[in-house]
Parts: structure tokens; C-alpha cells; sequence
């Protein structure tokens, strides 16, 4: 006897029975689960630690999908060997003498063999896989595409400003605890996706943000924004003609160390404001503001009363109060309609065209597909059987301001998660939604009878409202 088989000898009592139990599919599925499950741990752990919140989704990997694979593992082993024994014992297969277990014992040999070919196969499938799935979830378009319940957010984000930041830099607070908690957050989201239990549309206010503080300043700091912004508003009026307008506002948007207009009023260092409202934002009947000099005011509406006080929710303001809307910003049908007119993806000298597209697009449609195959079809049908004339002479035209129209659909209508015109305002202005009204509504009164203004001046210069011409364009060089 060599010095191995003393030794193996000594724990053949129960190893013995065991290496030939475990020669089964089945427990060899579960020995081929562990490998794979400790081999992903050994990959994953460094980029876990290394990249921290930045992974959000591997924490369905870590937290879900490793442990139930290790587990799965763990349960098929014995399984396997619990039927083998009674399927030998049954049969009276049961070997009374077992081999020792050097290499010409078949069990042990093949056991080690799978064992090795499992632990090679892994590490080099699952060192690839890994490593491509640990890329891939860094990206935007993983949390966008390949979870299809945002499509709505991830198609804004395409065509915002903000296409270059990643989202877990604005959805992921910073630290150990939001990643945790961001971790756990994906793991669910993931279960109500596949239990098709999410709610549509994807409720908001998110409260769950990293605080505006940490993500908008790293690139717009308050003392770098401000002084005055000219905009320019394209309209076209619902007539034949689809009348161009205009209007033009000098938005005073201050700041920087500067205690005027908008930025300055609200984020500029020193100022605090605190508000009660209801938990969809929409109305605020309480408001503290407390100036750069420590002076507090409190406002507040008739609706705060006592008895009313503990339906609001406080919050302190930031950026993403009057910001709703950074990089998922939806337009309602009339501005979405002004905006491609102007840039001439529909044809403003379509007589009509304004009118007929608000309609089509307004009608309900039950899916994209739907909506893909009847809107341009409406518009082109439209043409064919009001304006036949036109349709021939301008068959392009029309064909391309169909498409036009689509566009406008798929960018900001999404059956699918129940998203349609007007489910996530933005709170950036007032004539679209309440916005900078639910507190500048000269409702909000103080103790000594102060109100937050709604002052059409405190905001903005109105140089011109829905004019054909504005003078006021021609003098500052922009021609129409
Ligand atoms: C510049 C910051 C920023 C980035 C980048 C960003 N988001 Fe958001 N996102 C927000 C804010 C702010 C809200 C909350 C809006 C609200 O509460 O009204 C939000 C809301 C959402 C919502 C909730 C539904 C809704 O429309 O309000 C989803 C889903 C979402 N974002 C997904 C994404 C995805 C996916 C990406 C990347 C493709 C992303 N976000 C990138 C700021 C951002
Ligand atoms: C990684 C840098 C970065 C971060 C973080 C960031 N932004 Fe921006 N933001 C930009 C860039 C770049 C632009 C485009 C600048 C331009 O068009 O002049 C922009 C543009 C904007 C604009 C002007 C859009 C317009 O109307 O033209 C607003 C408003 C804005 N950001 C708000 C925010 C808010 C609110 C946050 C925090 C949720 C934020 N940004 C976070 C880089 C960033
Ligand atoms: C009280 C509401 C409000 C708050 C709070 C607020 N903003 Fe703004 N911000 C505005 C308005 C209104 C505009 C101008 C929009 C327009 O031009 O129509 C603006 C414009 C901007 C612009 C574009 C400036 C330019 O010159 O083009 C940036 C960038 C911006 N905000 C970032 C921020 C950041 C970052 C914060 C938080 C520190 C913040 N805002 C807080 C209302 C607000
Ligand atoms: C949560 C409530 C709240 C919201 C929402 C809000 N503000 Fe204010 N705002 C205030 C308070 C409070 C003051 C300070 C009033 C005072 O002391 O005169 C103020 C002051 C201002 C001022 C200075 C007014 C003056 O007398 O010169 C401007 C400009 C302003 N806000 C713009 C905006 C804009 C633009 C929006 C929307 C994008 C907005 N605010 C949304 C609460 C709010
Ligand atoms: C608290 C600040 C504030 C006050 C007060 C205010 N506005 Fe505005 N207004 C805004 C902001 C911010 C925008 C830009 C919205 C955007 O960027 O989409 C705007 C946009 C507009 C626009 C152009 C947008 C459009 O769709 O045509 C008009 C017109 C306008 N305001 C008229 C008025 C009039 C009239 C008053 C007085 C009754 C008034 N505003 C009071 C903040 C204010």
C-alpha cells in the first residue's frame, strides 16, 4: 500500500461510496452549476469592488443570479446521488466492495476528469461572458434597451442634452449604502419584469435620485450659469395656412453669486427652500424660503391647514423641481407639432396640415404597430381624398410629413407602458403644465401679506407673443 491509499484509506469509510454515488448526470449538472458559479464570483468580485454603484444591474448577477445558480448547484449534487442509491439499492446494484480510489477506479477517474473539464470550460466561457456582461451593463443602452419597460425614457435620452452622461450617474446615488439599496432596487425590478408585475406607466416623482447636488454641479456648477438666455418659439396657428408666429422671451435665468432671476432666487449659495406637497408634486400649499442672508419667510396657501398638513410630503428644492425633465423631456402634441413644422420634417405649406396631424396624432392607438400602419396612412388618405390635387402635385411632400408625424408619435407616445401625451410633465415652465405656478400663483401669502409673484417680468422679458414678424428679430440680426 503507498503512503495516498493509506491515507485515502483511512477516509474510504465514506469517500469511497461517495465518488461512485456522485457519478450521475444529475449530480454532475450540479457540479458543472458550482464551478460555473464559483468561477463567475471570481471575476465578478474586483469589477464589484472596483466600479461599486456604477454596476446597479450586476447586483442581479451577484445578489440573484449566482447565488441561485451555487444553490441550484448544491441542491442537484446530493439529489443526484440520493436517486442513484435508490435506484441501485432497488435493483440490488450496490457494490458491496468498492475500489480504491487510484486512477484505474472509473468512478474517481471520471469524476476528476468532468471536475476539470467543468472548471477549464468555465473559466473560459464564463471569464469571456462575464467580462462581456460586466461592459455591457456599464452602458446606457443596457438599462434602455434591454429592459424594455423604459423604451419611453431611453428614446428622450437619445435626443436630449444629456446623451452623454450615463444613467446610474443621475438614478444611483452616491455610496456603499445607495449602492446597496440601488442593488436590491434592481434585483427587484428585474423579478416584477419578468412576472409582468411592474406598474406602466413607470410612476414618478422618482424618489429615489441622487441628490441634484452631486450630479448636476459636477458639470453645471451655479457659479458658472446665468445672465440672460434670448429664446426664440416657433408656432403655427390651426389654420389653412398654418400662420407662423413667433414669440420671443428673454429668459433671466442669473445666478452665480448673484441673488436675481431664476437660478439666483432659488440655488445660489445661502438659499434655502423647503416645501410641503402632495406626493405627485403637483400641489404645493406650503413654501419656507430662506434667503442668502439666513432671513426665513414662510408662504403659504389657504389649503394648508392643520387637518390637511399630513397629506403633504417636505421637500427641499433643488435643481430637479424646475429640471423635472434633464434628459426625459415629452412634448405634448401642439408643441411637438410647432417643433417639426419649423424644422421642416412637416411640410408647413400643406394647407391644413397642423389641424389634421393634431388629430391623428390625439386618436388612440392600442400598439406601435398599430400606430405605425394607421397614422401615416390617415395623413396620406387625408391629402388623396380632401386635396387630391395637392396629393398629386405634391405626392412627396405629403409622404414625407406622413413620416414626419410618425416621428413625433414614436418619440413620445409608448402603448406598450401606457405612456401618452401629458404622463410625465415637466415642470420647467407654466403654459404646458402648473410648473413655476404652484408656487408663483400670488396665492402663497406670508404673515406680513408678501406673495410669491407671478409678475410676468420676474421671469422673463416677453419681447414679443405670437407675432408674425417680431420687430424685435429683426433688430437683433435673426432673420426669419
Ligand atoms: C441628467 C440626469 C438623468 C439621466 C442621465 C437619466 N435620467 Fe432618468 N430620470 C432623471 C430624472 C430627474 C427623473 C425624474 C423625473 C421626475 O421625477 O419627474 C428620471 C426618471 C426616470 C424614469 C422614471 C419614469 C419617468 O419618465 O419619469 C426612468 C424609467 C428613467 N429615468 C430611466 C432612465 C434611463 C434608462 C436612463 C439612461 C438611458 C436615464 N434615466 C438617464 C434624470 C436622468
Ligand atoms: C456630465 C456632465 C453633465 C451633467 C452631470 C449634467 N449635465 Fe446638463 N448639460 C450638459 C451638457 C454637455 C449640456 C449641453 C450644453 C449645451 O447644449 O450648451 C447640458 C445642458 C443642460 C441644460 C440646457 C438644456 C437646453 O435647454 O439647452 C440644462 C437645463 C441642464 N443641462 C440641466 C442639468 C441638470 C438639471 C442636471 C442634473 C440632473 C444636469 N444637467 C447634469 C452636461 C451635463
Ligand atoms: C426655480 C427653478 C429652477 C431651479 C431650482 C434650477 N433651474 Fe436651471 N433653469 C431654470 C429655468 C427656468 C431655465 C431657463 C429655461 C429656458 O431657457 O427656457 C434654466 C436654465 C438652466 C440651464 C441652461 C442655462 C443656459 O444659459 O443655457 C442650466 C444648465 C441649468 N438651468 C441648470 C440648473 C442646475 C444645475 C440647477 C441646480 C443647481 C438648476 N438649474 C436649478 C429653472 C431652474
Ligand atoms: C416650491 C415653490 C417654488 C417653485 C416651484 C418655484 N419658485 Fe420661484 N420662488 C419661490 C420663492 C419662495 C421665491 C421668493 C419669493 C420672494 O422672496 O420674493 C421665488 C422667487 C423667484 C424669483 C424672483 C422673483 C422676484 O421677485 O424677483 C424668480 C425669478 C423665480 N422665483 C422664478 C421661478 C421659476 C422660473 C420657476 C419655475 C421654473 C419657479 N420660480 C418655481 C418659490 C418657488
Ligand atoms: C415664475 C416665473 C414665471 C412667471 C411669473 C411667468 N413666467 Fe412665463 N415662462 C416661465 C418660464 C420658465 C418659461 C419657459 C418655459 C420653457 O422653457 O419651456 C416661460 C415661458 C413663457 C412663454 C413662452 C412659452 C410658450 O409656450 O409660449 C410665454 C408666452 C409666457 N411665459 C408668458 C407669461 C405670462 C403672460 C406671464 C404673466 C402672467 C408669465 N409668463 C409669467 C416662467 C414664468
Amino acid at each position: 500500500m503507498t503512503k495516498t491509499e493509506k491515507y485515502l484509506g483511512g477516509a474510504r469509510g465514506w469517500l469511497q461510496p461517495l465518488v461512485h454515488l456522485t457519478n450521475n448526470p444529475i449530480s454532475f449538472v450540479g457540479v458543472f452549476l458550482l464551478t460555473a458559479a464559483g468561477v463567475a464570483f471570481f471575476f465578478i468580485l474586483p469589477v464589484e469592488i472596483r466600479a461599486g454603484a456604477k454596476h446597479p444591474y450586476l447586483g442581479i448577477f451577484s445578489f440573484v443570479v449566482l447565488p441561485a445558480t451555487f444553490f441550484l448547484g448544491l441542491l442537484l449534487v446530493p439529489v443526484g446521488i440520493w436517486l442513484r442509491l435508490r435506484g441501485e439499492r432497488r435493483r440490488h446494484l450496490l457494490p458491496e466492495v468498492l475500489p480504491p480510489l487510484t486512477w484505474q477506479n472509473r468512478d474517481f477517474r471520471r469524476l476528476v476528469q468532468f471536475f476539470g473539464v467543468a472548471t477549464a470550460f468555465n473559466v473560459i466561457i464564463g471569464g469571456y461572458y462575464s467580462h462581456a456582461t460586466v461592459t455591457y451593463m456599464d452602458s446606457s443602452g443596457f438599462c434602455g434597451v434591454t429592459c424594455h419597460t423604459m423604451k419611453p425614457e431611453y428614446t428622450a435620452y437619445l435626443d436630449s442634452p444629456h446623451v452623454n452622461v450615463p444613467c446610474v450617474d443621475c438614478h444611483v446615488g452616491a455610496g456603499a449604502r445607495a449602492n446597496v439599496e440601488s442593488k436590491w432596487r434592481g434585483a427587484g425590478q428585474l423579478v416584477a419584469m419578468i412576472l409582468d408585475s411592474y406598474e406602466r406607466p413607470i410612476p414618478t416623482p422618482v424618489t429615489t435620485l441622487r441628490p441634484a447636488r452631486e450630479t448636476c454641479e459636477n458639470c453645471h456648477w451655479p457659479q458658472k450659469f446665468g445672465g440672460y438666455r434670448l429664446r426664440v418659439w416657433d408656432k403655427f396657428a390651426e389654420d389653412e395656412h398654418n400662420s407662423p408666429s413667433k414669440s420671443v422671451l428673454v429668459m433671466r435665468i442669473g445666478g452665480g453669486s448673484m441673488t436675481t432671476g431664476i437660478h439666483g432666487f432659488h440655488v445660489a449659495p445661502g438659499i434655502v427652500i423647503e416645501y410641503a406637497a402632495n406626493p405627485k408634486r403637483t400641489e404645493i400649499p406650503w413654501v419656507r424660503y430662506v434667503d442668502a442672508q439666513g432671513n426665513a419667510t414662510e408662504y403659504q396657501t389657504e389649503d394648508w391647514t392643520p387637518e390637511n398638513q399630513g397629506n403633504y410630503e417636505r421637500r427641499t428644492m433643488d435643481c430637479l423641481d424646475c429640471h423635472t425633465r434633464p434628459s426625459h423631456q415629452f412634448q405634448l402634441p401642439e408643441r411637438a407639432m410647432d417643433g417639426a413644422l419649423s424644422l421642416g420634417r412637416i411640410d408647413p405649406s400643406l394647407p391644413w396640415v397642423k389641424r389634421k396631424g393634431l388629430e391623428i396624432l390625439k386618436k388612440e392607438y392600442a400598439t406601435t404597430a398599430e400606430a405605425e400602419q394607421q397614422i401615416p396612412a390617415a395623413l396620406i388618405e387625408y391629402y388623396q381624398k380632401e386635396h387630391p390635387e395637392i396629393y398629386a402635385a405634391r405626392r412627396e411632400a405629403v409622404e414625407r410629413s406622413a413620416q414626419g408625424l410618425l416621428e413625433i408619435y414614436k418619440r413620445n407616445v409608448f402603448p406598450e407602458m401606457k405612456v401618452t401625451w401629458g404622463t410625465y410633465p415637466d415642470y420647467i415652465g407654466h403654459t404646458d403644465f402648473i410648473g413655476c405656478f404652484r408656487c408663483h400663483d400670488d396665492l402663497h401669502k406670508s404673515a406680513d401679506g408678501r406673495t410669491i409673484s407671478q409678475d410676468c417680468s420676474a421671469c422673463h422679458e416677453l419681447l414679443a407673443v405670437e407675432e408674425s414678424n417680431p420687430e424685435i428679430l429683426g433688430k437683433l440680426g435673426i432673420r426669419p
